[in-house]
């Protein structure tokens, strides 16, 4: 078969047995050809183009594609046994476990492992159920956690959650970056508040500095759990192992996923303190399991992805890098400030927000065009968010730059007399 018909086919069946909608979306975007290999900070598509991956697959590749050690863990795993009966005690589980409890913040501890975000969530938000005896939960709008019942329940963004209402009752949004409205809510009633502690969604927002530290206050003062959702900000993104550590502050429950497998496996987990663990599984501990969750194939790549992550020094590389990655985009948005509104981030967690959505969307296939794999933010379309790996070059950086320059000039000829 040769590359066209490959590509014919999988749209083909894309259209006829995947998802028709998303077919369209995705050739319109600009991303019309069908993805074949990756390595390192490139993705090569069947046509034999290859790209700069500066989406990094919102998060998941902190280490790159096919990172070559965590690929190495789970081969030398996959020849042993890749998922455990679970009779036996799991070794890489209990390797994993401890590893998390020493990179964590303050006293988390005890951790449970699943197979994505969503999950990872679900599993936050029925311990805070279960440790506080309370049922409701206050989440920020346009904040993220996942598209499952109770995830989406936390999930602060209309267009995805009213098709399915009635979701978990219970759940208050109030807006991101403002702890007077969680203090206006937050009741003896209240299990838990869930937050990111930067919006990667919702258009990568970061806080001001007193927002985490004055949730951590609240939610101690009314008896409340802070479950921080570092899906995407985890394990070195923002510059430091968990964008909490930014501010201080130390939740009673910390999600993760994404990057934790290493580029290479699916899992999600959640880490807390001793006494939610206690309260949750002393009487019954199968009160929250998973048949996958915590199998020896994705520990053996989590314990070597965080391995490699401390190593390697990767959130010190990725503050030193975003710095600079940050400073150069700025000169872009100076040099077209009707496009470019704003460029904000963390580390290399970072947005440029547009103007008009227009322009961004066309800039993403511009982009395209010119090598760069780059995305908008789901809950905030105006917002291009740059997330390569974190073992990216300075050179790589500098062409996505020359590349959005280029592109953002491109998309406003094409609209001009329209934005
Ligand atoms: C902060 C956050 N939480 C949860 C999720 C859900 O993760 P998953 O898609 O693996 O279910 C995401 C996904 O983007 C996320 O960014």
């Amino acid at each position: 078969m040769d590359n066209e018909q490959i590509i014919d086919e999988t749209i083909d069946k894309y259209t006829e047995y995947v998802n028709p909608t998303l077919a369209n979306l995705m050739r319109f975007a600009g991303f019309g050809d069908v993805e074949d290999s990756a390595e390192g900070t490139i993705i090569r598509d069947v046509s034999g183009n290859e790209y700069i991956d500066c989406l990094g697959g919102y998060g998941v590749f902190s280490l790159g594609h096919r990172h070559p050690e965590v690929v190495a863990a789970v081969k030398t795993q996959l020849d042993k046994m890749p998922l455990s009966s679970k009779l036996f005690f799991n070794k890489p589980l209990a390797d994993l476990a401890e590893l998390m409890a020493k990179i964590a913040p303050g006293r988390l501890q005890y951790s449970f492992y699943c197979n994505s975000g969503a999950e990872a969530v679900e599993g936050a938000l029925k311990i805070a159920r279960m440790y506080t005896g309370r049922t409701d939960f206050i989440s920020t709008i346009n904040g993220f956690h996942g598209k499952s019942m109770g995830a989406l329940s936390a999930t602060g963004r209309k267009v995805y959650s009213d098709p399915f209402e009635p979701l978990i009752p219970g759940f208050t949004h109030v807006p991101f970056n403002d702890a007077a409205a969680v203090e206006a809510v937050i009741s003896d009633k209240t299990a838990a508040v869930i937050v990111e502690p930067i919006q990667g969604e919702g258009g990568i927002r970061v806080p001001s500095d007193d927002y985490l530290p004055k949730l951590r206050e609240l939610c101690t003062k009314h008896g409340a759990l802070l479950i921080m959702d570092e899906v995407q900000t985890g394990l070195g993104r923002t510059g430091k192992m968990f964008a909490c550590e930014h501010w201080g502050v130390e939740p009673d429950i910390i999600t993760v996923a994404k990057a934790l497998g290493g580029g290479v496996m699916p899992i999600g987990g959640f880490i807390a303190t001793p006494e939610i663990w206690e309260a949750v599984f002393r009487e019954n501990p199968l009160m929250h399991t998973s048949t996958f969750g915590g199998n020896p194939l994705a520990c053996s790549a989590a314990i070597t992805a965080i391995n490699v992550t401390m190593r390697d020094n990767l959130p010190a590389r990725s503050a030193k890098l975003g710095e600079a990655f940050k400073k150069k985009l700025v000169t872009v948005k100076e040099k077209h400030p009707t496009a470019l509104v704003e460029v904000r981030g963390m580390g290399l967690m970072i947005g440029v927000e547009f103007a008009h959505e227009d322009v961004g969307e066309l800039c993403i296939g511009g982009l395209a065009r010119r090598g760069v794999v780059a995305a908008y933010a789901l809950n905030n379309p105006k917002v291009m968010r740059f997330e390569p790996p974190l073992i990216i070059t300075e050179t790589e950086l500098d062409k996505v730059v020359i590349a959005l320059d280029e592109s953002v000039a491109e998309a406003l000829e094409m609209l001009v007399g329209i934005v």
